[in-house]
Parts: structure tokens; C-alpha cells; sequence
């Protein structure tokens, strides 16, 4: 490729605006394409938000607007560089809430500008599906469990920009399941952290559907098992300590059925569908990655499939400037560079042309 950027190091500054947190951060990518975290600043918002039990974008857009200067700065300080030394600016383009995303790609597009650099405007799902190739180096092909607060997806990565979606949610994002029913438990916000601690003191001894098992196509759906969470919860009236930690773990054992029986049902189709000898690899990236009953249950699925797992580190399946900037740099080396007149956009699938998955809601 004669691009220019393909065979040096590239020191890419990494935005990350779209949702609840501020982010910027500094990485470099080898011209082998191994990948070093410069620096890394997240500036959470959560205090902000949790009075209203959810992200509120306005209040989002305007703590952007104040946070992200300084965290650039920091990530520059911590880095221990100068302006000079970066060789390209990429700020999260979409998916997410748009007042957040403009603040982002604003600042980026004015850097990129002031100091002549390329710019590029990242997909947030493909910085979380490229964070793997950062953290471990690993190379395409893999399949890729994305389970975030807006996004329940099976993909498979076949390289940078190549994509192709074997499932969705119907309904609700997995985060989002643990957030409503951490709210239904009267939990803070994020919920998914709130649930797993107190699944830790549970008993899984609450009967809770497994929509959509079985089903030759790996979607999912989580919407039903919201609802008998809540008829549950409701039936029992008063709720005792030991209760809501027993609602959790029947919850949680609830979310590790489903996706253990869509993930093994992703991983026949995507052996079916690579040549013989593909490496077996899954990665799970997004929030709810973090989630240690979860990813015991995705170890067992993939220990009795024959798959590799990989899971980057909490705080790098979590919304991050870093995998901004190594999506970034994984773009500038193969020469796709974006024009400041690149839009912010509210909804980017990864794979446009995925058929709509039957009785998919907006977020498919
Ligand atoms: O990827 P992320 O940081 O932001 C989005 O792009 O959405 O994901 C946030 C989501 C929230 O819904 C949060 O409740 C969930 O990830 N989450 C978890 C855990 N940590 C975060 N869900 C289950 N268990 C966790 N430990
Ligand atoms: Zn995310």
C-alpha cells in the first residue's frame, strides 16, 4: 500500500466523546502492527448522571464540552510528548449520542486542521472490535461478541472495515438489560457492576425465561426476560438484601444461558463459513465484557467449541480514548483518511448490509 503511513510508526490521538465518558488518549502503532498505549485518560461522568438513574445527552454534551481540552492535554503530558509527535487525530464519528459526538469530532477536526494532520473518523463498534488487535496483537479472522449499553452483536472481523453481522439483539442492548434491572432492584447506575456484586451473594433460585435458544440464527432478545424480572420482583413484594442479591444471580445465570447458546451457535456458522485451518478465536469486547460470570460462561463455550477467547482488560472493553486512537492508526497505515467534512452520525452499523434481523427494533 503507498500511502505514506503504512511502513513507519504512527502516534495517533484518540477522542472518544459518544457517550458518558470523556476520553483521549495516546497510542502508537509499529509498522509490524503491534500497538503500545501512550496514555490513556478517562474522565467518567457518572456522578452527573446517576441522579437520573441514565445518561442524559444534554447534560453529556455540555460535560464534553468542558472536560475534553484538559484531558487532551493530560494525555499528551502523560504521554510525554509534544504536538509534533502525533501523526494523526481520530475522534469517535458515530454511533452515540450526537450532541456528545459533535463536541468530539469538533475539537478533533480543529486539531487535525491547526496542525495539518490527517484526521479520522472513527466508528465507535469498530474501535471496540479492533481493541483485541491492541491488547494481544491478534490477528484477523475472529469472531467478535460485542455486548456494550447500545449494542448486542456477533460479528465477524475480517479485517479492518470488513464486517459481517451474524446476530443482533431484538430489543434491548445486553447493558441495557443490566441497567433495567438493576433500576427494577432499586440499584445504581451503571447497573451491570451493581447486579454482578450482588449476584456474589446470591442464589441463582429464581425462575427466569431464556428467549431465543435454540434459534438457528444468533440473535438475541432480552426484553422478555426484563419483563418476568419484573413480574418477579413484583410478586414478592418487600425486598430483603438477600432477595435482590438472589434476583442478580438468577438474573446473571439467566444472561449466561443465552449468550452461551447464541455464541456457540456463532462460532458453527463461523467455522462454516471460513476456509479450513481459520484460527478459532473469539474476542468479547464492549462493557458488559467485564462481567466475570459472563466470561466464565464464554471460556466454557469456548474450551468445548475449540475457540481461543480473548477479553481485553476492564477498563479497555469499557469506553476508552485508546481504542479510538488504535482504530485510528489502523486506518491511517492502510491510508483511510477521512475530510473535515466528515458528519457525526447518531446510528453506523458496522455491517450495512445486514439483513434486518426479524422484529429488530431501532437499535439492530
Ligand atoms: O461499552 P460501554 O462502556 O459503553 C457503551 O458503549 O455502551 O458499556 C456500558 C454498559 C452499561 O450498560 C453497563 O451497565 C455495562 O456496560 N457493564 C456491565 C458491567 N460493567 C459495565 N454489565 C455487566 N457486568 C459488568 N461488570
Ligand atoms: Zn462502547
Amino acid at each position: 500500500m503507498a500511502n505514506g503511513f503504512h511502513d513507519r510508526s504512527l502516534t495517533v490521538l484518540g477522542i472518544e466523546t459518544s457517550c458518558d465518558e470523556t476520553a483521549a488518549a495516546l497510542v502508537r502503532r509499529d509498522c509490524d502492527g503491534q500497538g503500545a498505549i501512550l496514555s490513556n485518560i478517562v474522565r467518567s461522568q457518572l456522578e452527573l448522571h446517576a441522579p437520573y438513574g441514565g445518561v442524559v445527552p444534554e447534560i453529556a454534551a455540555r460535560a464534553h464540552v468542558e472536560l475534553l481540552d484538559a484531558a487532551i492535554l493530560k494525555a499528551l503530558d502523560e504521554a510525554g510528548l509534544k504536538w509534533e509527535a502525533i501523526d494523526g487525530v481520530a475522534a469517535t464519528a458515530g454511533p452515540g449520542l450526537i450532541g456528545g459526538l459533535i463536541v468530539g469530532m469538533i475539537t478533533g477536526k480543529a486539531i487535525a486542521l491547526a496542525r495539518g494532520l490527517p484526521f479520522i473518523a472513527v466508528n465507535h463498534l469498530e474501535a471496540h472490535a479492533l481493541t483485541a488487535g491492541l491488547t494481544d496483537g491478534l490477528a484477523f479472522p475472529y469472531l467478535l461478541l460485542l455486548v456494550s449499553g447500545g449494542h448486542t452483536q456477533l460479528l465477524i472481523v475480517d479485517d479492518v472495515g470488513a464486517y459481517t453481522r451474524l446476530g443482533t439483539t431484538l430489543d434491548d442492548a445486553l447493558g441495557e438489560a443490566f441497567d433495567k434491572a438493576a433500576k427494577l432492584l432499586g440499584l445504581g447506575y451503571p447497573g451491570g457492576p451493581e447486579v454482578e456484586r450482588h449476584a456474589l451473594r446470591g442464589r441463582a433460585n429464581v425462575k427466569l425465561p431464556r428467549p431465543m435458544l435454540g434459534r438457528p440464527e444468533p440473535h438475541f432478545s432480552f426484553a422478555g426476560l426484563k419483563t418476568a424480572l419484573r413480574h418477579a420482583v413484583a410478586e414478592r413484594g418487600a425486598l430483603s438484601e438477600q432477595d435482590i442479591a438472589d434476583f442478580c444471580a438468577s438474573f446473571q445465570e439467566a444472561v449466561a444461558d443465552i449468550v452461551s447458546d447464541r455464541v456457540r451457535r456463532a462460532m458453527q456458522l463461523y467455522v462454516e463459513g471460513q476456509a479450513q485451518g481459520a484460527p478459532r478465536v473469539l474476542v468479547a469486547a464492549g462493557g458488559v465484557a467485564a462481567n466475570q460470570r459472563l466470561k466464565a460462561a464464554l471460556s466454557h463455550v469456548a474450551e468445548e467449541q475449540r475457540f481461543r477467547l480473548v477479553v481485553p482488560p476492564p477498563g479497555l472493553c469499557a469506553d476508552n480514548g485508546a481504542m479510538i486512537a488504535w482504530a485510528g492508526a489502523e486506518r491511517l497505515a492502510r491510508g483511510l483518511i477521512d475530510d473535515l467534512a466528515a458528519p457525526s452520525r447518531a446510528r453506523w452499523p458496522l455491517d450495512p448490509d445486514a439483513p434486518p434481523a426479524l422484529g429488530a427494533g431501532v437499535k439492530a
